[in-house]
């Protein structure tokens, strides 16, 4: 397995270009499902989560073609089962699920793999499909949905944990050609159910209020071909701002959208950091230890979830007391031993952690356990003394576009270790 090498104590300075959303383009590339005619999605960033969604769309008969952040689908004719083998690295692959269901009213995905952030349940989506008439069942690890027909109606999609994100998007996607019209309510609100509607609108779907709680779908026949770019990826964009904050003297991001990160610029101007928007770029500025913060996730437009190890690597060396509450997934905290191991001082205290900042962070293997968990170590690796050995980057490769690359372009000493197979 490859392994990153952080070289502590190097200034960032510069600009670096942000790449398209992952969390956009998987449900968008999914989407191209819906219809036979040719798609052409654009900004469509490369790695390793999309080349398995890209796979699954294969596998499922769909003619794919890519040249660089270009990618053109045709699935004239899909078959309906995506089995474990290759489904099972990403749990996003169960966002083919509503756009099978509303094309032939049928559809088999082997139960999602992917992050390890607690359990992640599809009950939600489920409750969706079975609202627009759908059978559900659970088979040999597989989750099957059918229908004769699929029928409009109004369904609420909040759960527990607040509204789920791709369950809103494969209902909508499912609901596009479903008879009459669908309500869903309690609907995730984030940027990137909004993208996947403005992609859905252009391929002939009748929707309003994406991003609002209440989403209406006027189901229609059929759906045609479109082409759409995706948005900046405002979790990459977050990453980059809180690594100039640590690291930083000035960094400017480039292709952003400074409307879907108002969260974080918000944080990061409460800790002290002045943060310059001009058109599509943001210019962070480095400012020494960052104020003590109490933040708590939740959704859009909220702290995201997705920034909440980040968070916690910047206020390790904050000067003085902070917490951060997690309410999206409670149990998403294994970066803060890791980051124990770098010594920060953080202490658990059910789903909150209370960090109290520390001058100093030291270089140590450390192992990453999740995509934003794996950021949040490279990023503590940046303000580390000596070498920080990030172990399992697989996991950062799922999310981040040569996150190496990009950091190293800005001044970063950052060697990755290619892991050769021994006989
Ligand atoms: C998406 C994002 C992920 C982000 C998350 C929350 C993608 C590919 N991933 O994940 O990066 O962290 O949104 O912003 O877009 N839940 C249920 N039942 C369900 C579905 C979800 O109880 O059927 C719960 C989850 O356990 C969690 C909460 O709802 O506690 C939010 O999850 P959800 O929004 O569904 O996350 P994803 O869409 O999987």
């Amino acid at each position: 397995m490859d392994k990153i090498i952080v070289h502590g104590g190097r200034p960032l300075s510069g600009s670096v270009k942000i790449s398209g959303s992952k969390n956009s383009a998987l449900p968008i590339l999914a989407a191209t499902l819906l219809t036979r005619e040719p798609c052409i999605i654009h900004s469509v960033p490369d790695l390793s989560d999309i080349h398995y969604m890209l796979q699954i769309l294969s596998h499922l008969g769909a003619h794919v073609e890519r040249a660089s952040g270009t990618v053109t689908i045709q699935a004239e004719k899909v078959a309906t089962v995506a089995p474990y083998e290759i489904v099972r690295k990403m749990r996003a692959s169960v966002c083919v699920l509503g756009p099978l269901l509303g094309r032939h009213k049928e559809a088999r995905v082997s139960l999602p793999g992917g992050c390890v952030i607690g359990d992640r349940p599809i009950d939600l989506h489920l409750k969706g499909f079975r609202a627009l008439n759908a059978a559900c069942r659970v088979e040999s690890g597989d989750v099957r949905v059918f229908a004769d027909e699929l029928r409009g109606a109004v369904v609420n999609l909040e759960g527990r944990q607040g509204p789920t994100v791709l369950g809103t998007g494969n209902v909508l996607m499912a609901a596009t050609l479903a008879e009459g019209v669908t309500v869903i309510d309690g609907a995730a609100a984030e940027p990137e159910v909004v993208d996947l509607a403005d992609f859905l609108t252009k391929m002939g779907a009748k929707i309003e209020g994406a991003g609002t709680r209440q989403i209406t779908v006027e189901g229609v026949k059929e759906l045609h071909g479109a082409e759409h770019s995706v948005i900046p990826d405002r979790i990459e964009a977050g990453t980059f701002l809180v690594a100039a904050a640590l690291a930083g003297t000035e960094v400017t991001l480039r292709r952003v959208n400074s409307g879907h990160l108002g969260a974080v610029t918000n944080a990061l101007n409460d800790a002290g950091f002045r943060t310059d928007i001009v058109r599509d770029s943001i210019t962070v500025f480095g400012n020494g230890a960052p104020n003590p913060l109490h933040l708590v996730t939740e959704p859009y437009p909220g702290f995201p979830t997705d920034m909440q190890a980040q968070m916690c690597a910047l206020l390790s060396r904050a000067s003085g007391k902070s917490s951060v509450t997690e309410t999206v997934f409670p149990q998403r905290f294994m970066h803060v031993s890791e980051l124990k191991r770098m010594g920060a001082d953080i202490h658990l205290d059910g789903a909150t952690a209370r960090i109290c900042g520390v001058p100093r962070l030291s270089g140590a293997p450390v192992m990453a356990s999740d995509l934003r968990a794996s950021a949040a170590l490279v990023l503590a690796g940046l303000v580390a003394d000596g070498t920080t050995e990030v172990n399992r980057v697989y996991h950062i490769d799922r999310g981040y576009e040569s996150i190496d690359d990009k950091l190293m372009g800005l001044g970063a000493e950052i060697q990755r270790v290619k892991h050769r197979a021994t006989a």
